[in-house]
């Protein structure tokens, strides 16, 4: 099944399911998790109050009530240190787990956005390696269509760079 690269807003996204990246606490924040929130209105942070948090690299999912999106998955990616406390660990564990939660619920078409590469400080170039090896990896064994939504230029540019047999360009 495909995997496609994607300039845009995640909120936006037609998919059965898209992926947010999140904090432990599952309340809501800035970046992609506070668009995320907006777009889908007061009822999701509602259903995030009964999850009792997150893990980092653990994935829960909840209804996606307003977005277009049915369902929305919550993972927790790792804050970057210094590359030398787990990192890459777990923000591979952050799409499997992700991917694998999709799976288990019918889902065929997932989006998700740059985790960790926003406020969690992870290097752009390394965050999108992460992406695409570990999705690479999951779809030679199952049978989804993944979007990962890039939504600042920087991480557009250096896809189309390295990645450019996956990169829709649609504007
Ligand atoms: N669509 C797609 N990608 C987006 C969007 C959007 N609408 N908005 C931002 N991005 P970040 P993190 C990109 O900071 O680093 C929150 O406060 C953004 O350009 O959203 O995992 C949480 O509550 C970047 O490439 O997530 C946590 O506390 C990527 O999404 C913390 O931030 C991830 O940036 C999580 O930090």
């Amino acid at each position: 099944m495909p995997f496609t690269i994607v300039q845009g807003d995640i909120t936006q996204q037609h998919v059965d399911a898209i992926v947010n990246a999140a904090n432990h606490s599952l309340l809501g924040g800035g970046g992609v998790d506070g668009a995320i929130h907006r777009a889908a209105g007061p009822e999701l942070l509602a259903e995030c109050r009964t999850l009792g948090g997150c893990d980092t690299g653990q994935a829960k999912l909840t209804r996606g009530y307003r977005l277009p999106a049915t369902y929305v998955i919550h993972t927790v990616g790792p804050i970057w240190r210094d590359g030398r406390h787990r990192e890459r660990e777990l923000l591979t564990a952050c799409y499997r787990n992700s991917l694998h939660v999709a799976q288990e619920q019918g889902c065929t078409t997932v989006a998700f956005p740059l985790i960790s590469a926003g406020v969690y400080g992870y290097p752009k170039d390394q965050a999108l390696q992460a992406a695409v090896e570990t999705v690479e990896d999951f779809l030679r064994t199952h049978n989804l269509a993944v979007t990962l939504v890039l939504f600042d230029r920087e991480a557009w540019v250096m896809a189309r760079e390295q990645y450019g047999t996956y990169v829709a360009d649609l504007r």
